[in-house]
């Protein structure tokens, strides 16, 4: 095996986008992520670190590009990390992200999904957080903790980037973050807050409507006895035609009506009646809900609807339920255009 040193540049052959929405390039042993490449595009990168055979690199020049390269709208899109696509089109990017869920909804042996896109690819962020390394301020660099300064950020809602270029004029004195959130028309600013402001909101409005449809759609029968684990304002439940809601969180300024409870302690069951509902609905943070189980145990719900901004972990959650409840039906729904993100959505029936 040939080794590769660090700064080295090396030619490359994309062969496929992976996850992340990097293209990887193989040779032998050795496997190269480059950003922002497509597959069967060539030319040179630099390897900017490099883990055992695993190296991550940047783009340097393109010998050929693919017919689905466009020129990408943001004028920080080859320096910062915070989008990932930007150099196709929005067709070629769900495309890539439905090969991305199709691979791993094949572990649960389920074919085929429902894709819901985003009204808008761009200007559809209604919040954003600016990270500090020395004296700038912005997002991350690929694979580094410097900061690119992204003063003309094109994914933020367009009444944020007057406040954006006026904070990147003023220079405001923070540690670790700013963010800029945008609600009922006020923008506030505000410095290293440990929650986002006004707890956690949907960052895509538009696509979150139609989410919400959808699952209305999906739940319009009967009325409904529901827990809302992860509930965050309720936004989810608040579309379901529910006769009682029990709505957990741990977001200290829940609606006063809501429970507010460490999911993630091994406690937090113990602390609720037994009982048996029509609709177990749960929306976890990256890390899934490895207690899934225990609280299907107790709660026997008929039905469960899983909602998922990183359906790796959901579909590890769903292995292990899947002798008692069957995948009646999935969605991919877009709402982080330009990024690899994308939320996973599963409703479950009981055996
Ligand atoms: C992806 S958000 C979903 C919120 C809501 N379902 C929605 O659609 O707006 C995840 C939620 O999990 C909550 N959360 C994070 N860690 C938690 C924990 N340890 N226990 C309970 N809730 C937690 C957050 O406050 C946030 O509201």
């Amino acid at each position: 095996m040939t080794t590769r040193k660090d700064s080295q540049d090396i030619n490359f052959l994309i062969d496929h986008i992976d996850p992340l929405g990097q293209g990887v390039f193989k040779e032998g042993d050795n496997i190269f992520f480059i950003p922002k490449t497509l597959p069967n595009e060539t030319g040179i990168a630099r390897i900017i670190k490099k883990k055992k055979n695993i190296h991550f690199c940047q783009l340097i020049k393109l010998d050929s590009k693919a017919p689905q390269r466009t020129d990408s709208p943001c004028p920080h899109f080859n320096e910062c990390s915070g989008c990932h696509f930007l150099h196709t089109d929005y067709q070629s990017e769900i495309e890539f992200k439905q090969k991305t869920f199709t691979r791993m909804l094949s572990k649960l042996e389920i074919n085929q999904f429902e894709t819901i896109t985003s009204p808008d690819r761009l200007q559809y962020r209604n919040r954003i957080q600016l990270h500090r390394s020395g004296k700038k301020m912005g997002f991350y660099k690929y694979q580094s903790k410097q900061v690119v300064e992204v003063p003309n950020c094109k994914i933020i809602q367009p009444p944020i980037a007057p406040f954006l270029s006026k904070v990147y004029k003023d220079r405001p004195n923070f540690k670790s973050h700013l963010e800029l959130y945008l609600k009922d028309g006020t923008v506030s600013i505000n410095k290293d807050l440990r929650y986002a402001q006004g707890g956690f909101t949907q960052v895509n409005q538009a696509a979150n409507e139609k989410m919400l449809h959808k699952i209305s759609e999906l739940f319009k029968g009967e009325q409904l006895s529901v827990i809302d684990l992860f509930a965050g304002n309720g936004n989810i439940s608040d579309v379901i035609n529910y006769k009682t809601r029990m709505c957990i969180d741990i977001y200290p300024e829940s609606y006063s009506d809501f429970i507010n409870l460490d999911l993630y302690s091994a406690d937090a069951i113990h602390s609720l009646r037994e009982s048996s509902i029509d609709l177990l609905i749960l929306d976890p943070p990256r890390a899934g809900f490895k207690h899934l189980n225990d609280w299907v145990r107790k709660f026997k719900p008929k039905q469960i609807l899983y909602i998922s901004c990183h359906p790796m972990t959901m579909i590890r959650d769903l292995m292990e339920i899947k002798s008692n409840y069957s995948v009646d039906s999935s969605f991919l729904i877009d709402l982080f255009p330009a990024t690899f993100h994308f939320e996973g959505m599963c409703v479950l029936n009981r055996n």
